[in-house]
Formats: structure tokens, sequence, C-alpha cells
């Protein structure tokens, strides 16, 4: 395989509300993220993906965009912008944005045209259909629930909107708006940016004809996911995106892609196919998922997480290239929902930061992951602000369901989880603002913050750190195969990586039980080096030790 730069770095991703505000309005901004550019960089990150900046309504915080080509007023200028690319660049570092293609907000020009009449040149650039027998034109539902189309009277039709009735799907089939934003992509190129995480693009090529979803028993709208994910053209539209914009520069791209197999994966990250060159895939935060979708609660399997993420190490293998992700913006903080967030925060975060950070792929941290910060578990609904999880209570609060019974599900799996703020130090607000923040802070930042964590030689920053400097150290950790170890074993989830004589072995402990690990006879060797322990003493060898609660060792073998 190739070798480039983005196979060989490590992404930290920044959600701009909730990292660090700079003048006292409770919302984080890009001077904030100024400020904080020398914690990033003594971390040891290669690259910030910047969740996105530009003007929006913020009805899904930021990605609803009224403008594409300016910066959201509560977050700064483009001066401020500029300056925050030439001091990442000043650093060494690359920055990456967020590009948020799928749909707009109904705020952008274009859609204020578009919704004027049946004759406006910007129509076309949306997806408008008249009712069918009186209602919408199929029976496809909005991922913040409810239908995905709205009515609007002006022309007595509908449009689509996947998401909020406030982020209408663009309509890609349309040439001219192609090249509009291959247009703007180019802008933001020669400004210098280093490439885009791309929202949801596996969704921009709906199927002709917008058919029914089938329907299921109970529910009146249903995911049209098959008739829009992966759909007809996306491969055609990636390579003439790719094709007219990112193929000129020297950059990344990572396309967001729910829904996606590794053999869909494997067309998408090719590299003679020239789409994107990795993806963010779903499948291993859906295992903790029952029938009914995130919010119906499922206890995570480790053999179904062992198989899922041996399935994407093999599937991609010597042909495309995968991001490894836990956390994110939309989902719930790692340490709660896979490893223990009270007796064993420290060593299951650590534990989980090893598992990751050793495969195949190029590994994203998330704002607080590298302090462990927690879930949170607000008692009244309105302490909450995101869309998804608001227009989910009132729907299962309008069909009955009791209040406690929707807020478990949203102290597991609600998006606010990851969007409360970064705790800088435990002065009042954990150091986020001076003035009140948006969201309230996790009360636990008194014991969990930066602050902390860079005083403390054994603190998981540290442990994130000593993680990206090996992977500059050790090439078998980037280019390495992959092997899955003891299979059938109920707490470890143990792995090898293979590059010329070295053999890399992964053993982590996943639960609070003491296993005993044995290092199959077939993997041979005459030096073995522990490189990587997450507690202090450690007993035994590669070939057998026990392991204490949540242990993760890596053995580097010669
Ligand atoms: C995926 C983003 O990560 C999420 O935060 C957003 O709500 C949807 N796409 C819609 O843009």
């Amino acid at each position: 395989m190739k070798k480039t730069w983005w196979k060989e770095s490590v992404v930290y991703q920044i959600y701009p509300r909730s990292f660090a505000d700079s003048n006292g309005d409770g919302i984080g901004d890009l001077k904030g993220i100024i400020s904080k550019l020398d914690y990033l960089k003594k971390l040891g990150v290669d690259v910030i993906w910047l969740s996105p900046v530009y003007k929006s309504p913020n009805d899904d915080n930021g990605y609803d965009i009224s403008d594409y080509q300016d910066i959201m007023d509560e977050f700064g200028t483009m001066a401020d912008w500029e300056e925050l690319l030439a001091e990442v660049h000043n650093r060494g570092m690359k920055l990456i944005m967020d590009l948020v293609v799928n749909h707009s907000s109904d705020e952008h020009k274009w859609f204020i045209e578009s919704k004027k009449s049946k004759d406006n040149p910007y129509r076309d650039y949306y997806i408008w259909r008249p009712g069918k027998d009186g209602r919408e034109p199929n029976n496809w539902a909005s991922a913040f629930s409810g239908s995905a189309w709205q009515y609007d009277e002006t022309t007595d039709e509908y449009f689509l909107h996947l998401f909020s009735k406030k982020q209408p799907d663009l309509n890609w089939e349309n040439p001219t708006l192609r090249e509009e934003v291959y247009k703007m992509m180019n802008w933001w190129l020669d400004k210098g940016i280093d490439g885009f995480r791309m929202d949801v693009v596996n969704f921009i090529s709906k199927v002709e004809g917008l058919p029914d979803a089938p329907s299921e028993a109970g529910k009146k709208y249903v995911s049209g996911h098959e008739y829009f994910m992966n759909g007809p053209r996306i491969h055609e539209f990636l390579q003439e995106m790719h094709e007219k914009t990112t193929a000129n520069y020297d950059v990344m791209t990572v396309g967001e892609m729910p829904g996606v197999t590794p053999a869909e994966a494997r067309a998408y990250t090719a590299e003679e196919r020239g789409e994107v060159y990795m993806v963010f895939q779903f499948e291993h935060v859906d295992l903790d998922s029952g029938p009914d979708g995130k919010w119906d609660l499922r206890p995570l399997k480790l053999a179904d997480l062992k198989e899922n993420l041996s399935g994407w190490q093999k599937g991609l293998e010597n042909i495309g290239w995968n991001s490894l992700y836990f956390n994110n913006h939309d989902q719930p903080r790692m340490v709660s929902r896979f490893g223990n967030d009270g007796k064993y925060r420290v060593e299951s975060a650590k534990m989980l930061a090893t598992l990751l950070h050793m495969m195949k792929g190029t590994p994203y941290i998330y704002q607080g992951e590298e302090m462990g910060m927690t879930n949170i578990r607000f008692e009244n609904i309105e302490q909450y602000k995101d869309i998804e999880t608001l227009n989910m209570y009132k729907e299962k609060r309008e069909q009955g369901i009791p209040h406690e019974k929707i807020m478990e599900s949203i102290y597991v799996k609600g998006r606010d989880n990851a969007r409360t703020p970064v705790q800088w130090d435990d002065s009042e607000h954990a150091g986020f603002t001076t003035g009140t923040p948006w969201i309230e802070v996790n009360p636990n930042y008194k014991e969990i913050n930066a602050k902390a964590v860079v005083e403390d030689k054994n603190s998981i920053f540290y442990y994130y750190q000593n993680l990206i400097r090996l992977r500059k150290q050790h090439e078998i950790i980037v280019y390495g195969g992959y092997d899955i170890l003891l299979e059938e074993n109920a707490d470890i989830f143990s792995y090898v990586r293979t590059l010329g004589d070295e053999k890399l072995v992964v053993v982590c402990n996943f639960y609070d039980q003491e296993p005993t690990f044995h290092l199959p006879d077939d993997i041979r060797f005459t030096k073995s080096e522990l490189i990587v322990c997450n507690y202090a003493a450690t007993e035994g060898s590669v070939e057998e030790f026990t392991l204490k609660p949540y242990e993760a060792r890596v053995y580097l073998l010669k």
C-alpha cells in the first residue's frame, strides 16, 4: 500500500461550541481554540478536525449551514479563522473542515430562493414533490423524528429533509448545484486547509422516484435508508467531486457513512477509484442497539465487537483505509459506554485507547477523551439541548412512554453526553467560560479536567501521548497486517499485527475479571519487549500472564 501522511496521523476532533469560550458568552469560539493549541501540540496529534464553524441558525449546532463561506457570529470572524489556520500550521499540525453538503440550512440563500416559486432558478437545488393522496410524497422518517417531508404552502409542495425540517436535502442530480459545491470546496482548499470530513456523504444520491419504504407495524413513518444510503449514483458523484476538488491538493478526506459495510467501504476507499480516503463506519457503534434503533438499548457483547472490528480490519486489508473511533460529537463517552466510569475509569479509558490505537487505520480522538470525560445525567429534559434528543423525547411522551424510561435511553445514548463543555480545570464551569455555559458542565469536573491530567505523569493524557509517539516510532502500527487472537475468549480482546519479522501482540482485558492470557504456540520470536501497559507493575511474560481489571498490554516481538 502507498504510504501517506494521513495514514500515519492521529486526528483530534473539536466540537467548537463546547471546546473553549474566550469571550464569556457561554459558547466556545475560535479564539478559545487558538488558546488551547499548545495543549493539543503537547498531546501530539497531527490533524485537527473542526466540526462546522460556518454561518448557521444552529438548529443542529452548525450542521445546518446558511453560508458555506462565512463564519458563525458566536464563533468569531473569518480573520479569527485565518489566524487559527496559521497557528495550527505554525505548530506543524493540519486542519480539516467539516463539509455538510447532503443538506443546507433552510436559511441558506439557495433555499430561500428555491421556496419562492416552481420556476425559480434555484428550485431544483432541493428536492420538492407534490403531496400524495393528501399526505407526504412518501413514508420516509426523518432521523430526528416525524416525517422526512415538510409542506410549504407558497408552492403547495413538500421538500425532503432527512434530518430536521431546517435542514433541507440538496438535490445532487442537479449538475449546477454540484458545480457550486465544488467551487465552494476549492475556495476553502485554496485558503490552505488540509482536507474535509464529509457529513453523511453516502446519502447524497437518492433512488429515482423516491419510493415508499416497506411499512412497519405501528409506525407512521419508516426509515427509507435503502433508498438513499449508498444510492445509485454515489460512486459517480464522489469520483467527480474528488477529481474536481481534492485530487488537486495534498489533503485528506474522510466520508461519514452510516450503513456502510466493509464491501462498500472497499469501493469507496480503494486508492485507484479516487472517492474518499477513508470512511467513518457505524457498525461497531450500533452493536449495543436493538432492532428499534439507537434508543433501543442492548448490552454490548464482546464477541460481537471482536467479530465486527476484525471484519473491518480484514475487509479493507491491502485495498482501502479505515478510521478508528469510539467517540465523537454524536456518540456517548466511550468510558461510560464500553468501559467502567467508576472505580476503573482511568484503567478502562486507557485500555479502550490501546485497543483502538494499535489497530490499522487512522485514529480519531474526540475532545475530552484524553482526560477520560464521562457521560452526563441531567434530571430534567429542559437541561438537554440536542435536537435529536428533544424531538425523540417529545414523540415518545406523546406515545405515552413514561419520562423515566425515555431518560434511561438518553443517559446511555444521547448526543449531549459528548457535548458538555470540555473540563479545563477545577474552577467554576470547569474553566470553559466566565459566563453561563450554553449547556451545563458535568459536575465531575473537579476531579476530571485537563489541568489535573497534565500535572499527573500517569494520566490518561500522557498515555495517549505515548500511543501517538509509538505510532511514529513503529511502522508496524500503521502498516502491519492484522489477525485476531484468542477469538473465543470471553474477557480478552487480543490481536497480533505483523510487518516483516516484527510482531505486535495487543492484549486487552475488557472487564473487571482477572483472566489469563496464553500466547498461541505458532507465534514465534526471539526477543520480546513490553511497550505499553496501563498498570505500573506487570508480572509474567508475553507467553503467559494474568490480567488485572481492564489491563492492556502491548508486546513487540522480533
Ligand atoms: C452527522 C453529524 O455528525 C450530526 O451531528 C448531524 O446531526 C447529522 N450528520 C446531520 O448533519
